[in-house]
């Protein structure tokens, strides 16, 4: 625990709540046939925070439209609330469905100390990030979160930020409640990335805005660039070079002026997947997602799905807000196993639990290797992803970083209830299963999908899918 600080951090109160909203919301996906129509994917999570946060960190006004309405942005949206910036949201009517957020920034250097304990929900990118953007302004903070985010680990940017100058206490291996004692005396490192994540990579890169000099991150294998892409947006300088010994170096410039932009949200590619592969898995189905944002350091599982036999194409290639989009239209196809080498891992961190969905329907056998980071998400991913397969009738086996899952082609048995874990992707991924089961797959507890995608049961079910309240 943070000492001193005289804060209850995890009042019972909270967890009582929490586990009374579980209760009620236990799900089930009943078998259906085809699924058909046209959907939009909601707003880019990774992208949505990250435009809050540069909005914060910028002088003048950011608009941004297609944003995730969903509780780990608004989380973002309130941590940057209680250090300064005026963020705000109004209906628009257009042809961008949702509100238009406005953010008017403190700048980098700005901001006040928060009065109260910046809680966080289930939201490792909040956490993470605005870890970068506190260690570097001049005020002490602390962070927590939800029984999922405080079991997350906080060490692989504590360690950096630490080098860079900021100090840090939190509970044993550098867990939230986490005090973050920032200086605006941070000094440039160049860091190489120990693990493929794009949390610690956007972490460094922010507190390198309020740092004099050069602060570069090597990445060894590239992760999702919207941090990079979207400092350029507002005026910083990012030189991204060859680094020696392979990878990228990408390298921020100290103290820039960033000034508010206007920013379009794309839709994420990582919530179209469920509406995708439950297409994909249902013979006879036709869907169009539209406006999914298909950088290739997100679009691995696109790749892997068509390896399998899927027919999924990208219709209306553009770019949005310096964001490559399409809209996915998918139809229903036999679907065969294959083998994801561990190279494509980071461009489909978070799709592993609905490529399993997808492998337990394919004819043969699916290995999914080097996946030792899903042990460190929302929950252990592969721990949870194997219990409910196990609990549907699907053959498979799990190891340390491995995921091999044995398909008939025929339907799964189904017919399980799943512990989701706080996990928004395993209650997703598990009542897609459902639509595709033999027997109805319930899931524990399906409150965590509102984290990152409101309206998932309604979207689905306008498609032609079964889901609703057990
Ligand atoms: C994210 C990066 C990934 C991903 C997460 C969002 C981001 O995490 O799993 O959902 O927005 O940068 P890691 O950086 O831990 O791999």
């Amino acid at each position: 625990m943070v000492r001193g600080s005289g804060v209850a951090f995890s009042p019972p109160f909270r967890e009582a709540v929490l586990s009374l909203r579980a209760q009620s919301a236990k799900l089930v996906a009943r078998p259906v046939g085809r699924l058909q129509g046209r959907v939009r994917a909601p707003g880019d999570k990774s992208v949505s925070h990250r435009a809050l946060m540069l909005g914060a960190l910028a002088l003048g006004e950011t608009t941004v439209r297609g944003l995730l309405e969903g509780e780990d942005v608004l989380a973002t949206a309130a941590a940057l609330r209680a250090l300064g910036a005026e963020v705000t949201h109004e209906r628009e009517a257009g042809p961008i469905p949702g509100s238009l957020w406005r953010v008017r920034g403190f700048g980098v250097g700005g901001g006040r100390e928060p009065a109260d304990v910046l809680e966080l929900g289930n939201s490792g990118t909040s956490a993470r990030l605005l870890a970068g953007i506190l260690a570097s302004h001049p005020f002490t903070s602390v962070l927590t979160g939800d029984a999922s985010l405080r079991r997350r680990p906080m060490q692989r940017i504590i360690e950096p930020l630490t080098r860079m100058g900021a100090r840090f206490e939190g509970r044993e291996g550098g867990r939230l409640p986490l005090a973050i004692v920032g200086t605006d005396e941070m000094v440039p490192i160049e860091y190489r990335l120990p693990v493929a994540s794009a949390q610690v990579k956007s972490a460094i890169l922010l507190a390198g805005l309020n740092t004099a000099g050069e602060t570069s991150v090597i990445e060894p294998e590239a992760t999702r660039d919207h941090t990079e892409r979207m400092l350029r947006h507002f005026g910083a300088e990012v030189r991204v070079a060859p680094a020696e010994g392979g990878g990228k170096r990408i390298t921020v410039i100290g103290w820039p002026e960033l000034l508010g932009r206007d920013i379009v949200v794309p839709g994420d590619p990582s919530s179209a997947a469920f509406a995708v592969v439950a297409a994909a898995i249902r013979p006879g189905s036709d869907i169009t997602v539209e406006n999914v944002g298909v950088n290739p350091l997100r679009a691995g599982l696109y790749q892997t799905l068509r390896d399998m036999g899927a027919d999924i194409a990208f219709e209306h290639e553009r770019e949005i807000g310096g964001e490559p989009v399409a809209d996915l239209r998918v139809k229903g196809s036999a679907l065969k196993g294959v083998e994801v080498p561990a190279e494509r891992a980071p461009s489909m961190i978070d799709e592993y639990p609905i490529l399993a969905i997808a492998a337990a329907c394919a004819k043969g056998t699916t290995r999914m290797l080097g996946l030792a980071e899903l042990r460190a998400k929302e929950s252990d991913r592969l721990a949870s992803v194997s219990a409910g397969l196990s609990a549907n009738g699907v053959k498979h086996e799990m190891g340390a970083a491995d995921l091999v899952v044995h398909g008939t082609g025929a339907p799964p048995a189904g017919g399980g209830v799943v512990a989701t874990h706080l996990d928004h992707r395993i209650a997703m991924s598990f009542l897609v299963l459902g639509l595709a089961a033999r027997e109805p797959v319930a899931v524990d507890d399906g409150s965590p999908i509102d984290t990152s995608f409101p309206g998932f049961a309604q979207l689905m079910n306008g498609l032609g899918a079964r889901i609703e309240a057990a």
